[in-house]
């Protein structure tokens, strides 16, 4: 079954698309969302776009639109200026050349939903654009909610722009192709999803996490539309983060540190922030603002989903991302700090979070202790 769920932005809002088998209605369903455009570039990368851009071109040409594809090497380490030059010179260099009116088509995971959109946010001072991610933290996380970019040298995401999308088109069926940690990936923002606003996320997560990793589309299907209504309902209160959108910060001020503390690829984005949700259900319950109930349900969710919850389950960690002066230091650096406040989300209730500025050191490193015992 498909289910439509809307992102409730003004002149701005849009449709997500969820069902199964999906691909082959995803160009009819881009074209629609755009007004039938008679030019349209597929932006995906190397490993994606031989599994599935035929299927959403023939679906764009079907429309009568002319169609062409550029892709990119796959890899977070490829989310960068270089990458963004070479696509921009590719889609500038289009005979003929394209105009306003042409479409970018993202066709892959949060790399490619973030690159292709700052494209599409920046060619000819700004191009429609639909996005079709094809990874469970895509769909779940970077798909909805027009945040678009790149990496800098000097950290992540520190290049981009909004830009909201004509419409989302998610279909569960690609999933079957996704490696295990892709899936751990999402699974962890699902968690987090629930520990912010639905606290009943838990038990479906709990009840269905079999299926997940068998790659039972119809339960991932489901599990997605929960997850951006979620998200959809945060992007539409607070588009460009000036409140309650940096709820979905729970579990990264720690867990992104780890990220970047243990160096690419040493520990998925999933696994760290798993670390760090567990680390801020720590901080608060220092400052006795849970009982330990609540904590102790996150847990058993993210261990039943082989998730870690202690730096021993990831054995192969780089020390440096487990030394609390290491991670201390890159925290001081996040892009969320306001005047070098270390900002925090920390769980206030089941299914409820708020901000916090006033974390002291000592809860910090205390918090990261606990990960070592
Ligand atoms: N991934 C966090 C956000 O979209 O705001």
């Amino acid at each position: 079954m498909t289910r439509e769920i809307k992102v409730e932005l003004a002149e701005r809002s849009y449709t997500v698309v969820v069902g199964v088998d999906l691909l082959g209605e995803a160009g009819r369903i881009a074209a629609a969302s755009a007004g039938k455009p008679d030019r349209a570039v597929i932006i995906t990368d190397s490993l994606v776009g031989p599994l599935y851009a035929v299927a959403v071109a023939a679906g764009l040409s079907a429309t009568g639109c002319r169609c062409e594809t550029i892709d990119f090497p796959a890899g977070e380490e490829h989310k960068n200026l270089t990458t963004y030059g070479s696509v921009m010179d590719r889609l500038l260099s289009l005979k003929p050349p394209i105009d306003r009116r042409c479409l970018i088509v993202a066709l892959g995971g949060g790399v490619v939903g973030d690159l292709a959109g700052f494209i599409a946010a920046t060619a000819l001072r700004g191009l429609d654009f639909v996005n079709v991610p094809t990874t469970l933290l895509a769909d779940v996380d970077a798909a909805v909610g027009g945040k678009t970019g790149l990496n800098a040298s000097a950290g992540k995401n520190l290049i981009g722009a909004f830009h909201q999308p004509k419409a989302v088109i998610m279909d569960a069926a690609v999933l079957k192709t996704l490696p295990p940690a892709q899936l751990d990936n999402g699974l962890a923002e699902c968690v987090k999803h629930g520990v912010i606003r639905d606290w009943s996320l838990l038990d479906f997560i709990e009840e269905n996490a079999a299926k997940f990793v068998a790659a039972d589309v119809g339960a991932l299907a489901e599990l997605i539309g929960r997850n951006v209504a979620i998200k959809a309902a945060v992007v539409s209160d607070d588009e460009r983060e000036a409140g309650d959108r940096a709820h979905l910060n729970f579990g990264h001020t720690i867990g992104h540190a780890i990220e970047t503390a243990a160096g690419y690829g040493a520990v998925s984005h999933g696994q760290a922030v798993a670390l760090g949700m567990i680390a801020a259900f720590h901080i608060a319950a220092d400052r006795s603002l849970i009982d330990s109930t609540t904590a102790d349900r996150v847990r058993q969710i993210l261990v039943g989903l082989s998730l870690p919850v202690r730096f021993a389950d990831l054995p192969d960690l780089p020390a440096a991302a487990r030394d609390p002066a290491r991670l201390r230091e890159i925290m001081a650096h996040d892009k969320k700090n306001i005047d070098g406040i270390v900002r925090f989300i920390l769980p206030t209730a089941p299914g409820s979070v708020a901000t916090f500025d006033d974390v002291t050191d000592d809860h910090i490193a205390a918090a990261i202790a606990a990960l070592g015992s």
